[in-house]
């Protein structure tokens, strides 16, 4: 197992097993879990709940430091709150799926938003893993390990159409295009868009089961702690 606070980020686009992946080997190795999407997710809910025009750039940017955002780490239970309320459910939807990359393009909105991931990770006592675009990038580029994570887009679409229930699942292309849309704006905005950072250790996952990808994400942080 990982020795005291190793700290991991693994990164990637939408669908290629950041989460799963990330909440097993936290679970596996006793280390604190972060999910910064979610994150970004809550803020956004936030926003469309109190009438805020994601699409103004502005208004979102002054109302940025209005939401209080909790985290829970614990990768088997993983939470979220909003000034309070559980937002685990309400953050999931296609309405705050379809607003987020414009909200977390706002550089007020990052910048809040990554010196909270800062201090949820300095205070994590065993270690942390910490999924997202831009950690190992922007947010702890002196991280033990760094993983990026990608998939083929067929793949991805695949994977999050599973994750949906019922009508929404039913329809591939529409997720295909969906995720797409998404990546796009979130590897083309200003302020830390989704890349690979130099170091990082790129794992195609197209052709790995779940448990390939956790197996070897497993090794690499035991390589990476036994450095330490
Ligand atoms: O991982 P996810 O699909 O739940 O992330 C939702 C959105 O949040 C994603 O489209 C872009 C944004 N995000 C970000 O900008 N930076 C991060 N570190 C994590 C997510």
């Amino acid at each position: 197992t990982a020795p005291a606070a190793v700290i991991v980020a693994i990164d990637g686009p939408a669908g290629t097993g950041k989460s799963s992946t990330s909440k097993s080997v936290a679970a596996k190795l006793g280390l604190g879990y972060l999910d910064t999407g979610a994150q970004y997710r809550a803020i956004t809910w936030w926003m469309l709940n109190n009438g805020i025009d994601v699409n103004d750039a502005t208004a979102v940017a002054d109302a940025a430091a209005k939401p209080v955002i909790v985290s829970g780490t614990d990768p088997s239970a993983p939470t979220i709150t909003v000034d309070g309320l559980d937002a685990a459910g309400p953050i999931r939807t296609q309405e705050v799926t379809a607003a987020v990359s414009a909200v977390s393009a706002v550089p007020e909105v990052r910048s809040l938003i990554t010196d909270l991931q800062r201090s949820i990770a300095a205070e994590a006592p065993n270690g942390i893993v910490v999924e997202g675009r831009d950690i190992g990038s922007t947010v702890l580029p002196d991280a033990d390990l760094k993983v990026f994570l990608t998939a083929s887009p067929e793949a991805r679409a695949a994977r999050r159409s599973g994750e949906l229930k019922g009508k929404e699942a039913a329809d591939l292309a529409a997720t295909r295009e969906a995720l797409i849309k998404r990546d796009t704006a979130d590897s083309s905005r200003k302020t830390s868009p989704l890349a690979k950072a130099d170091d990082a250790v790129e794992v195609d996952t197209t052709e790995l089961t779940l448990d390939q990808v956790i197996e070897c994400v497993v090794t690499l942080i035991e390589g990476a702690s036994a450095e330490k």
